[in-house]
């Protein structure tokens, strides 16, 4: 990995003003997961500072599920997924939480041990509703939260703050 290859990466990020409503400038990360020099970039780096301290990978949906399945397979690690209200049969964490548009519920399945050390990984953190919320889930679970890291921090939201302790690749 090298900064050619992230600043490239950055590049392929894009925007569309006034979706999923107007003022939302929506960025999407499709082009950058359609370019396998920009994809393996951005997920390395993204892994990198947790390297050797993580047991599971918690991807959140749906575009968390996309990064936490590569670091689930490069790392050699177990991956939980952290799901959406009333996807799962038998939820065994549940929080609700304030997105940037609307509200949400995430749940999760009791597949955790005790203690088990766990990455959160996501794409974008804009008020931190999220991570915040995926962090209480695997406190639930009985379970450590080794770190957060997301692709894309939107500054200026304070999602920083709401989100706790975060590894960004990529601020806008
Ligand atoms: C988006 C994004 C994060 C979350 C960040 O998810 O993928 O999970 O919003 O927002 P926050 O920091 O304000 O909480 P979305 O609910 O749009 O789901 P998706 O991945 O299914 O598109």
């Amino acid at each position: 990995m090298t900064i050619p290859d992230l600043a490239y990466a950055e590049s392929l990020i894009a925007e569309t003003p006034d979706y999923p409503e107007p003022g939302v400038l929506f960025r999407d990360i499709s082009p950058l997961l359609a370019d396998p020099r920009a994809m393996r970039a951005t997920f390395e780096a993204l892994v990198e500072p947790f390297r050797g301290e993580f047991d599971v990978v918690g991807g959140i949906e749906a575009r968390g599920f996309l990064l936490a399945g590569y670091v689930a397979a490069v790392e050699g690690v177990g991956m939980l997924p952290i799901r959406k209200a009333g996807k799962l049969p038998r939820p065994a964490a549940a929080v609700s939480y304030a997105l940037e548009y609307g509200t949400a519920t995430i749940e999760a399945p009791g597949v955790l041990w005790p203690g088990a050390r766990v990455l959160l990984v996501d794409d974008v953190l804009a008020t931190g509703g999220t991570i915040a919320a995926a962090r209480e889930i695997i406190t639930q679970l009985g379970a450590t939260v080794a770190g957060a890291a997301v692709i894309l921090e939107l500054d200026g939201l304070g999602g920083r703050a709401v989100a706790g302790d975060l590894h960004t690749v990529f601020t806008a």
